[in-house]
């Protein structure tokens, strides 16, 4: 075993005074709305396009399709234009990252909370009152854009904002926030599929709550002292300190900032700067998470989940009663994360899930191999409920490890100078690859039937061997030493920092040979 494969010593342990303030909670609890509206637009649409009024007016021929039921049990609802509803969304939030990184570094976080605010309430008007499929899909690409935008500031604005010691808790409300926001589009659908014809616009109306959330969290909020001190505003990034940390002590890290942003100060093209050699581990990590999380398979779960189990026999009335088990475990066991995750630390969360979601597939696989047929009626009782039960394993494993560590390590681990252009490409990649994922899954499903969780499953193996050697522990690290404590210090990543020409540590500045500048 490499040496340093397994953990990363902190040189200098000393941590900067910060009191649990109640303004950071607030200001966290409020900030990390943004993940509800990312929640509820990921969870609503496998409801709405499993209702029949809803085909009904968008996509007759799939209806069709659907009641004559001669089709293949795994291929009822395989259609271009259905999954491209689902889809939309993400393809307009990768292009909006872009935009969003410019003014997250320019404007500051709160006000690109507040644009993604904006988005996502005219993007909820054009879907409520859709007439018809141009509207429809007009609406998904103004919520993908505040998906784009909120995505973009709101881990980055909480793992600024939070004391070191609870950064992984204060930014996993993020994740939390979307697992409520998927909860909730469930139970909305339970409940609006009884109403006919025009349930479904109700389910797309609702995301307003949401919206004005964030967009409310976005005006009472303060900018986080990074982001201020990054663009010049040193007296109110201080005051800012001062009072979020709830001491007037806050010159080693408000000194530690300044450093930080002296050095982004001097970058002038930040995706240019990203892809520099002593940028690549937190790249090519960042990427890779992304990639891996969508791999996990999670969203063919959480997209298709009333579809799914529809495919497997339920009613549609029992299968949308599944998706509101799973997603009442997904909220739970993201609790778990919240508390565990500056204990434990993020390695162990992953490195468990790893081979708790493994099982799972697996099972899943073998039952419905054995079980379901292309044409067969059921899956019975019984071993619906086992699916059911190995689904709720997975999602609960999914929900502790990589469903909120995918957001929460890429925004920790960039330094000041690239971590929002880092942060950008965090976004675009994973919702590139959650587009991915809704646009194949159905087509999947039809051709792999229940091998598709074995692909799952085999990508679950590789992502766990992948934290086991290469991802380093970033527990009770300050954001601004990453690159001191965490690179520098790994068996493998270290060769990487080789012309990184300052360090600081507890907001001391020392030049390569140890000595303070
Ligand atoms: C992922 C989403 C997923 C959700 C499920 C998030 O972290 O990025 O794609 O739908 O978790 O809870």
């Amino acid at each position: 075993m490499p040496a340093g494969g397994f953990s990363v010593s902190a040189p200098s342990g000393v941590e900067f005074e910060a009191k649990i303030t109640p303004i950071v909670i607030i200001s966290c609890i409020m900030a990390a709305t943004g993940g509800l509206m990312f929640g509820y637009d990921v969870g609503i649409s496998g409801g709405v396009t499993s209702m029949d009024d809803f085909l009904g007016k968008f996509f007759p021929a799939v209806l069709r399709k659907k009641q004559e039921d001669k089709e293949s049990n795994y291929c009822k609802y395989d259609n271009q234009g259905l999954q491209l509803f689902t889809s939309s969304l993400y393809l307009a939030g990768l292009t909006a990252t872009f935009f969003a990184s410019y003014t997250t570094r320019r404007l500051g976080r709160r006000l690109t909370m507040l644009v993604a605010g904006v988005f996502f309430l005219v993007g909820v008007i054009f879907n409520g009152a859709a007439q018809d499929l141009a509207m429809l899909i007009v609406g998904r690409i103004l919520l993908g854009c505040g998906v784009g935008f909120a995505n973009q500031a709101v881990p980055l604005f909480l793992s600024e904002i939070a004391p070191t010691r609870i950064r992984g808790g204060l930014n996993i409300l993020f994740q939390l926030n979307v697992t409520i926001g998927i909860l909730f589009a469930n139970l909305v659908n339970y409940g609006t599929s009884k109403i006919h014809p025009w349930g479904w616009r109700l389910s797309l109306s609702l995301a307003g709550i949401p919206a004005v959330l964030l967009t409310l969290g976005a005006l009472f909020v303060t900018d986080t002292p990074n982001s201020l001190i990054e663009r010049g505003r040193l007296e109110e990034g201080k005051a800012v300190l001062k009072k979020i940390r709830g001491t007037d002590n806050v010159e080693p890290e408000f000194n530690e900032i300044v450093e930080a942003s002296r050095v982004a100060q001097e970058v002038k093209h930040p995706f240019r700067n990203l892809l520099q050699r002593r940028n690549r581990p937190q790249l090519v990590i960042a990427v890779l998470l992304q990639i891996f999380q969508q791999f996990t398979g999670i969203n063919a779960i959480m997209f298709y989940a009333p579809v799914l189990f529809n495919t497997l026999g339920f009613k549609s009335d029992a299968s949308l009663y599944s998706a509101v088990i799973t997603g009442a475990v997904n909220v739970l066991s993201t609790l778990v994360s919240v508390y565990s995750v500056d204990r434990v630390g993020r390695r162990m969360l992953l490195l468990e899930a790893g081979v708790q979601m493994f099982l799972s597939q697996v099972a899943i696989a073998v039952v419905l191999g054995i079980k379901v047929t292309d044409h067969s009626d059921s899956l019975g009782h019984g071993w619906a409920i086992v699916v059911v039960v190995m689904v709720c394993t997975f999602v609960s494993s999914f929900a502790w490890s990589w469903g909120p560590l995918g957001w929460l390590i890429p925004s920790e681990t960039f330094p000041l100078e690239t971590r929002s252009a880092g942060q950008s490409v965090t976004v675009c990649v994973n919702l590139l690859f959650t587009f991915v994922i809704a646009q194949a899954f159905l087509s999947m499903l039809c051709h792999l039937k229940y091998a598709i969780f074995v692909f799952f499953s085999a990508w679950v193996l590789v992502m766990s061997l992948f934290v086991l050697f290469f991802l380093p522990e970033t527990k009770n690290v300050p954001i601004e030493e990453m690159t001191e404590r965490v690179w520098k210090q790994h068996w493998f990543w270290k060769r990487y920092m080789d012309d990184d020409n300052h360090h600081i540590v507890n907001g001391k500045i020392t030049a390569n040979n140890g000595a303070s500048v």
